[in-house]
């Protein structure tokens, strides 16, 4: 068998162009465009090209996009009184704080602070809480995770309801809330993480394999069950001395060649997840403008 490769950049593309429809309209009803405001605090370099790619889409879908670039140095204090400013902003529907923060920044209080309504990243306590609870009507759903949804969505235009799920990873960014929303989807869903035991036989089971576990190539070929369908969400740098000295290349948390001779489809790395967190980003982003008109 040789799986159906899930093209993510395909997808994010289909959802791109149903944002800027959606905000067209709510231009035309409400006289409204969407604003999204990104914040970024020091100088990682990875975060440098996020946060620009974000901005770049934000433009790109029509949206009014601002940045604000602060120094590694920035106290908690003048972060959370931007935050407010932010929040004041009747402009500013969406705002996103990326992560990590230099070491002196508190995460969890700096997300605190955000208006729950214009929570973009699905992160403030209040939306985890609207997201285990169900009620995903009044929340923002975390990027990433949304995305995986809409990818499964994609390979099972019926659901996935009564399918068995396996998630492997319980980080608060992605492991714990796509848990929830196949949860909400109506599947059988069990997180593994690094003291699962017995995590070979527990993949097998799985209809539905999750990877967000940050590891290169962890999860094995021979784990996948055959006909599943693999959302791999790693991105994980490794060497690739085969392309020449000092070169890199992207791999997922899944041994991609063998575990695509078992499923019936699989996303790859790059080209899989990875596109559809900033097209969720802007979905967010319009939801709450959306929403500030009623
Ligand atoms: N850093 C890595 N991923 C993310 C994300 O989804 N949101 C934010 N804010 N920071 C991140």
């Amino acid at each position: 068998m040789s799986a159906q490769i899930i093209d993510g950049k395909a997808v994010a593309q289909d959802a791109i162009a149903k944002v800027k429809a959606g905000a067209e309209a709510l231009a035309e009803a409400h006289g409204i465009v969407p604003g999204l405001a990104v914040v970024l605090v020091g100088e990682d370099p990875a975060s440098q090209v996020y946060v620009a790619s974000k901005g770049r889409m934000a433009k790109e879908c029509g949206f009014h996009s601002v940045q604000h670039t602060l120094p590694a140095d920035t106290t908690q204090d003048d972060l959370l009184a931007l935050i407010a400013s932010l929040n004041a902003d009747p402009a500013v529907h969406g705002i996103l704080v990326q992560l990590p923060l230099p070491a002196g920044l508190d995460e969890r209080t700096t997300i605190a602070a955000i208006d729950p309504a214009k929570d973009v990243d699905g992160l403030h306590d209040i939306s985890i809480g609207r997201l285990a609870s169900g009620q995903m009507d009044k929340t923002l759903v975390p990027c990433t995770p949304k995305g995986c949804m809409v990818l499964l969505e994609s390979v099972y235009p019926d659901g996935i309801s009564g399918l068995d799920a396996v998630v492997v990873g319980r980080s608060n960014l992605v492991g714990r809330p796509v848990a929830a929303l196949l949860q909400h989807a109506n599947a059988t869903v069990t997180i593994a993480h690094s003291r699962t035991r017995e995590l070979p036989e527990l993949c097998r089971r799985a209809d539905v394999l999750v990877a967000a576990i940050g590891r290169p190539e962890f999860i094995k070929g021979e784990w996948i069950k055959p006909g599943a369908t693999v959302i791999d969400v790693g991105i994980n740098r490794i060497p690739a001395p085969e392309r020449g000295e000092g070169k890199t290349r992207l791999v997922g948390d899944v041994e991609f060649a063998s575990a695509a001779e078992r499923a019936a489809a699989i996303t790859p790395v790059p080209g899989g997840v990875g596109p559809m967190t900033i097209a969720m980003l802007m979905a967010n982003t319009l939801n709450a403008a959306e929403r500030s008109v009623g």
